[in-house]
């Protein structure tokens, strides 16, 4: 998105700068700086340098002079707890189609938060991603948010049919829930960390109303890439960069993250749950909320809340039928 010039002017009355107003940043620079999703002081000031430069063509002692601009022209980090509390005002919640698992949740899946589910293969994760494809979409007394869905499939299960089956199960219209959800198929992790950077593009130029962007799954194209155990230090920070986006746009447009990832058996435990989420404290660190999803008997699923940042820890029951995510 191009700013006129008018616009600038009027921000400059409100004594407010605009990047085209930092030093070495002219309007070719900010046009690319701009398309890479940095169109705010703020969003200069606090991106790594390497990726400033990277993204705008400029040498790294020019991103670094033009940052150190953005810092000072910008009141940093600071906010009081009272505007904390207005801030966290705008935050959203939909529902996962179980009122237990909502519960769990503390009342569904927030905005400006990254959800991740971790499990092993069958246990749901891909299930709730295309349930919530769905109830995002929803009137908000129906526990939705009456906004569209950005979908990034790195493992093509994404499945209209199961949408399909799902809407006419509860009475909703399957080609209208379909028609509002954009799915992108990522070939790999270079691609997959493309498809975020574009999501500004979405929003700014299409005017689409993105409430919900899907990862399903975070970490399989990272997984095969970077096999090596000489490439874990790039996968990770490749992976923190890609964390790192998702969670500004989430703030940016106040929506809502959900990223599936898988398991890896940990020999090391001998008591308790042998297994955990891969990514390590990278991923671990980045989502708010973390969910253990697991088979249980009799075809039932187990949630268990393993991490947030204000939440006990607790586990449910939930059902996976032809309607998706279900009450036990
Ligand atoms: N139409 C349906 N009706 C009832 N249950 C279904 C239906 N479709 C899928 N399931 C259940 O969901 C399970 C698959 O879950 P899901 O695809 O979410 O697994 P996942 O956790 O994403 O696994 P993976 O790690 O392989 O991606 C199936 O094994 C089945 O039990
Ligand atoms: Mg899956």
């Amino acid at each position: 998105m191009v700013k006129k010039k008018e616009d600038v002017t009027e921000n400059h009355e409100d004594g407010e700068i605009e990047i085209e107003d930092l030093p070495g940043v002219g309007p070719m620079t900010a046009d690319k700086l701009r398309d890479a999703g940095y169109d705010t002081i703020m969003s200069i000031a606090v991106a790594p340098t390497s990726e400033l430069s990277e993204s705008s063509g400029m040498s790294a002692a020019s991103a670094t002079k033009a940052q150190i601009a953005a810092r000072n022209a910008m009141d940093m980090g600071f906010i009081t707890g009272t505007e904390l509390v207005e801030r966290r005002k705008t935050i959203e919640r939909m529902t996962t189609g179980s009122e237990d698992f909502d519960g769990l949740l503390g009342g569904g899946i927030e905005t400006q938060s990254i959800t991740e589910a971790f499990g092993e293969f069958g246990s749901g994760k891909s299930q709730l991603a295309m349930m919530l494809a769905i109830t995002c979409q929803l009137p908000k007394k129906d526990g939705g948010l009456n906004r569209d869905i950005l979908f990034i499939d790195t493992e093509n299960t994404f499945r209209p049919e199961r949408i399909t089956q799902m809407c006419e199960t509860r009475g909703l219209n399957p080609k209208k829930i379909l028609s509002r959800i954009m799915v992108a198929r990522a070939y790999t992790s270079d691609h997959q960390m493309l498809l975020v950077d574009k999501v500004d593009e979405v929003i700014n130029k299409h005017g689409k109303d993105i409430g919900l962007i899907i990862v399903d799954s975070l970490m399989s194209l990272f997984r095969s890439e970077y096999a090596g155990r000489g490439t874990l230090a790039v996968r990770q920070q490749k992976l923190n960069r890609h964390l790192h986006s998702l969670q500004r746009m989430a703030d940016k447009h106040n929506l809502a993250i959900y990223l599936t990832n898988q398991v890896q058996s940990n020999p090391a435990v001998f008591f308790g749950n042998p297994t955990k989420a891969i990514g390590g404290h990278i991923l671990g660190h980045a989502s708010q909320f973390r969910i253990y999803l697991r088979k249980g008997k009799a075809g039932k699923r187990v949630a268990r809340l393993v991490d947030s940042p204000y939440l006990p820890e607790g586990e449910i029951i939930f059902n996976i039928t032809e309607k998706g995510i279900d009450e036990a």
